[in-house]
């Protein structure tokens, strides 16, 4: 048996749909973009019947990422089906995934059908679907949940219509280790045509026990690990990619699989989702967390400094994370930037690298030392691909303890050609801004989340604020790094307010 791992990223999918993790277009193909530079197998890239958005999406990284296989999730309906194939008619290789429960709870109270009935729509879906494609892969919903003998007859008729990929996965984070092994192994055992078809897991995280239970169905024989960017997905999210794949590394002597995951590409891949969504990593997460490889206690730093081995039981670099700091500074030319850049795998193209020295520049004359963080924030904060209808000119905030916050805001409309300038008073400098900009675009933001992290070392460190905010019930998020809190915020706002224009323009356009 073939001791290759395939690594199905659903970070698009399944994470997408966790709360806080929404992304617009722009936002899943750069995430797409790293994902295939990750190396990952198969990326799912959305479920297209759900919405113009989520089509649109499926189709662009099918244009965009041609390496990995990139598959579009639906139900077994023929609508379903055949909005997906639209969707993915572009892609070099496409793949339809579609699923429906097999549980008796969900039979009865979700869908209302009997087993005779479910098994009959699996087998005409995957019919279907095989005359678009002939990568098909078939999800028994709540498999772990399912009566075992209904659970082989409905893989095995799949199977004989032609299903590639059965995937079995555990919805509601309900099995453990021993149980899902069996599972595997009784469909191993009991399936007549198994052979023909690769079984795949997509565990999910309710217990803490997906990235276990993922391992032990590969040990079972299973051979695709369904799995997200940082473990995001549905409630308490899916099995974790880094700590599968490093898992696997780690621990070859016992379990000998190989993956094609670049795993120096890991913490990247775990950097720009969190970028994106706004979502930070505990500090504590396995592998990508800011403490995974940080040794607090006397003891535990004595023992690294004399071997690493002591205390560490794979490398930072191995999952690309950088010890060294780098001395860039104001007098660094672009030379240098651009030298700097393609050392971390940044191929700037001449115009980026003019864009990115110019914002160099700029933070220069703010910070002494600019770090590795500081450049991977001006990439990713600089290149930001909506349209500004709005910027930040000038920004004046005053606070204390015994006065009342207030601010005046200079913006300028690029629709217009305009600047304006509003003043307001407010709970604190943030507030009082906020409230500014507000009066100057004429939207009405609602402020949902508000995060600040530092990003970079020192007193002048560079600090990261993500906003979430809701105009007229729709989400958007916002992030920009400055300096300067308060500027922060402002840019940070400001984000997410024309990310609201841009969806509203387009929205028109499309009527
Ligand atoms: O958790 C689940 O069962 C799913 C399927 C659609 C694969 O996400
Ligand atoms: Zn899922």
């Amino acid at each position: 048996m073939s001791e290759r791992v395939a690594i199905f990223d659903t970070t698009l999918r399944d994470g997408e749909q966790s709360p806080g993790c929404s992304m617009n277009l722009e936002e899943k193909l750069r995430m797409a973009r790293q994902l295939e530079s990750l190396g990952v197998d198969v990326l799912e890239a959305g479920f297209p019947i759900a919405s113009e958005d989520d089509f649109a999406a499926v189709r662009e990284v099918a244009r965009t990422c041609r390496r990995p296989v990139i598959a579009a999730l639906c139900r077994t309906t023929p609508e379903d089906i055949e909005r997906s194939w639209e969707a993915l008619a572009d892609a070099a290789r496409p793949r339809i995934h579609t699923f429906i429960a097999t549980s008796d709870i969900h039979l009865q109270y979700k869908l209302q059908k009997t087993r005779e009935e479910v098994l009959e729509m699996s087998r005409r879906a995957v019919r279907l679907a095989k005359s678009f494609t002939t990568d098909v892969e078939f999800s028994a919903e709540d498999a772990t949940r399912s009566d075992l003998d209904y659970l082989c007859e409905v893989i095995e008729a799949v199977i004989d219509e032609g299903a590639t990929v059965v995937n079995i996965p555990d919805t509601v984070g309900y099995t453990i280790p021993a149980e899902y092994t069996k599972i595997i192994e009784t469909l191993r055992n009991r399936v007549r045509n198994i052979d023909r078809a690769v079984i795949s897991v997509h565990c999910h995280n309710d217990l803490g026990l997906a990235v276990a239970n993922s391992l032990a169905a590969i040990a079972a024989g299973a051979r695709q690990i369904e799995c997200t960017i940082n473990g995001i997905g549905e409630r308490a999210g899916n099995a974790s990619l880094e700590e599968l794949v490093m898992a696997m590394r780690v621990r070859r002597d016992l379990m000998p699989y190989e993956t094609g995951v670049v795993t120096e590409e890991i913490f990247r891949s775990s950097q720009t989702l969190s970028n994106i969504t706004g979502v930070l990593v505990q500090p504590n997460k396995a592998i990508v967390g800011k403490n995974a490889f940080a040794h607090e206690a006397g003891i535990h730093q004595h023992g690294v400094l004399r071997n690493r081995l002591t205390y560490e039981i794979m490398t930072p670099e191995s999952v690309g994370v950088k010890t060294n700091s780098i001395v860039l500074g104001k007098h660094s030319g672009r030379h240098a930037l651009g030298k700097r850049y393609e050392e971390m795998g940044y191929a700037l193209s001449r115009p980026e690298l003019d864009k990115a020295y110019k914002l160099f520049t700029k933070l220069a004359d703010q910070k002494k030392e600019i770090f590795e963080e500081d450049l991977v924030a001006i990439l990713q904060d600089g290149f930001a691909q909506i349209p500004e209808r709005y910027k930040l000119r000038a920004l004046q905030a005053t606070a204390g303890t015994a006065t009342l916050a207030t601010s005046l805001v200079t913006l300028l409309d690029t629709a217009e050609d305009r600047e304006m300038t509003e003043t307001s008073a407010g709970d604190g400098p943030v507030n009082s801004v906020i409230e500014a900009i507000d009066k100057i675009t004429g939207l009405r933001g609602s402020l949902l989340d508000y995060t600040v992290r530092a990003i970079t070392r020192g007193t002048d460190a560079v600090g990261e604020v993500f906003v979430h905010v809701e105009f007229d019930g729709t989400s958007y998020t916002g992030k920009a790094a400055s300096t300067d809190i308060v500027d922060g915020s402002a840019r940070a706002y400001l984000n997410a307010v024309n990310k609201a224009c841009y969806a509203r323009a387009r929205a028109r356009n499309a009527a």
